[in-house]
């Protein structure tokens, strides 16, 4: 009898060895009956699982069955023994078939009744039944009883049931990022880029052109021109859409920081580093890494950049093994690269690299022509999104047409979001649009401190504390703005880029 148990054992192993041997439901679970049949003769395994639109049982896997034998294996609950064990829960063996009234034997798999015993589990994960899983055996002397088989058979089923619903969970995710990478791809498709005017068209078809490639683009144009919804554009048209995007403001995080946000570190590759870090180049493997405001690079990365744009290699902070960079560089600047270049602060052989392709995004007042369809494209937008029926009149059009938009599309766009939540009746009129320019110009000193996407009151607090501290500092430190900077505890350079995002005079 120990070396019946041992054979028992040693055939759950197996199945639960190829259970996990591939995410493949079907051949995962045919392996797990072919391993029964070898390893303990039982003959004509099946698993049933239950359907639930449809409400049958169907057979998924089976080994010593024919493919037609497989087709027919369908039940209801309750009809059959299969659908009786669904039904109630409860494992039940027919010792011989050839007597039973209940067995259908719709498969037809077994002409000559006689003589077979049928064994029978549910298949239940969590209370919850899921299927059943049925064998046909010979008794013998030499067998175990009927005892043992329906106990190795309520184990494997269990481990069948783990399997099953760790694969749905699986299988959803899977689906549901599907839906979620189409639903990226088509918020980031052509069409959902507004401007007829033939400026903006021959972007687009630059854009289009260059998304196929795996070339570098440099996109440059003032705030708000679209600089980052090309670069995304750019990515979810090419063959990197499958693959992340990964977006790095290159201003936003002092010189240190960003090196090792960038390259990611070793464990010990500084005080404190307890865990390895990953940098976003290696997060961006097979997909697309933007880094956003690009003039704002501090030199020691400059030199890093290039070798990764050269070599196409990088190394963590700490670490002197080499990763591969499997990505596609997108950057953007509203900033003059080549003024930069020309004053030292730009390195000339990195501009040339990422200036294989560059794309100037035109300003709106370049395109006036575009404005009124923007307009209604962020009308229709934020009447959707406020539940309003807004119209805007023929006057108030010709204002948004008549301004010059310094923060182009992001400032048409708030504009237009604080009129159809502020203007009474459903009318915008060209009044609205006077009063709403009127109330900013008192708090704004700069048209380039539009802020991105967040709340506007929240923002616009935030905005007039860190001028109101940037100013003070500077007073206190007689304008010296390294000096100003050391205080605030933000580098030279990220003051410097405050400076200019609020338009802050400085006394020289
Ligand atoms: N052609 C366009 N059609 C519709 N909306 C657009 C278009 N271009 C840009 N936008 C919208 O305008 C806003 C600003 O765009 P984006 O953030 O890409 O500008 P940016 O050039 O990166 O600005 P910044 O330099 O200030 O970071 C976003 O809300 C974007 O969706
Ligand atoms: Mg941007």
């Amino acid at each position: 009898m120990k070396s019946e148990k041992n054979r028992e054992l040693f055939a759950i192993l197996e199945v639960s060895r190829v259970l996990t041997a591939s995410f493949d439901l079907e051949e995962n679970l045919t392996s797990a009956m072919k391993t029964l049949s070898e390893e303990l003769e039982m003959q004509r395994g099946c698993v049933y699982l239950l359907e639930p639109v449809s409400g049958e049982l169907k057979i998924v896997a089976a080994h010593g069955l024919s493919r037609d034998e497989i087709r027919k294996g369908k039940y209801r609950i309750g009809e059959g023994i299969v659908g009786r064990v669904m039904e109630t829960a409860e494992p039940m063996l027919v010792p011989d078939i050839g007597d039973e009234p209940k067995f259908l034997n719709r498969t037809g798999s077994r002409p000559d009744k006689e003589g077979i015993s049928f064994l029978c589990h549910p298949i239940e994960l969590k209370g919850e039944v899921l299927g059943v899983i049925s064998v046909d055996r010979i008794y013998s002397s030499e067998h175990g009883g009927v005892d043992d088989d329906i106990r190795v058979l309520g184990i494997v089923s269990s481990l069948i049931a783990q399997f099953v619903g760790l694969w749905r969970i699986f299988r959803e995710a899977d689906s549901e990022r599907e839906e979620l990478r189409r639903q990226l791809k088509d918020r980031f498709s052509v069409p959902n880029l507004i401007g007829e005017s033939p400026r903006f068209q021959a972007v687009l078809k630059m854009i289009t052109k260059v998304a196929v490639t795996d070339a570098t683009v440099l996109l440059l144009g003032e705030s708000g021109t679209g600089k980052e919804l090309m670069a995304r554009t750019i990515h979810y048209q090419s063959a990197r859409a499958e693959g992340p995007f990964v977006a790095v403001n290159c201003a936003a995080l002092p010189e240190n920081l960003l090196e090792m946000e960038l390259f990611g570190a070793e464990k010990g590759a500084y005080t404190g580093a307890t865990e390895k870090r990953i940098g976003r180049f290696e997060r961006a493997r097979g997909g697309t890494i933007f880094l956003d405001e690009i003039g704002e690079l501090p030199l020691s990365v400059q030199a890093k950049l290039l070798r990764v744009l050269q070599e196409k290699t990088f190394e963590r902070l700490g670490s002197s093994e080499p990763l591969k960079a499997d990505l596609r560089i997108l950057a953007a600047t509203n900033r003059n690269l080549i003024d930069e270049v020309k004053r030292g602060n730009f390195r000339e052989d990195l501009y040339w690299r990422l200036n294989v392709v560059s794309i100037r995004l035109p300003a709106l007042r370049e395109r006036k022509e575009d404005i009124p369809h923007l307009v209604n494209f962020y009308l229709r937008r934020f009447n959707k999104k406020y539940r309003k029926q807004m119209v805007i009149s023929g006057d108030a059009m010709q204002s948004f047409m008549d301004h010059s938009w310094p923060g182009n599309i992001r400032e048409l766009a708030n504009t237009l979001e604080r009129l159809v939540i502020m203007a009474e009746g459903n009318r915008i009129t060209a009044r609205d649009f006077q009063m709403d320019m009127l109330s900013l110009d008192t708090e704004k000193p700069s048209e380039a401190g539009l802020t991105v996407g967040e709340p506007r009151a929240l923002s616009k607090e935030v905005e007039s504390m860190e001028k109101e501290r940037i100013m003070n500092a500077l007073r206190e430190h007689n304008f010296i703005q390294a000096r100003a900077a050391r205080a605030l505890g933000i580098t030279p350079r990220q003051l410097g880029y405050r400076l200019k995002k609020y338009g802050l005079k400085v006394p020289s």
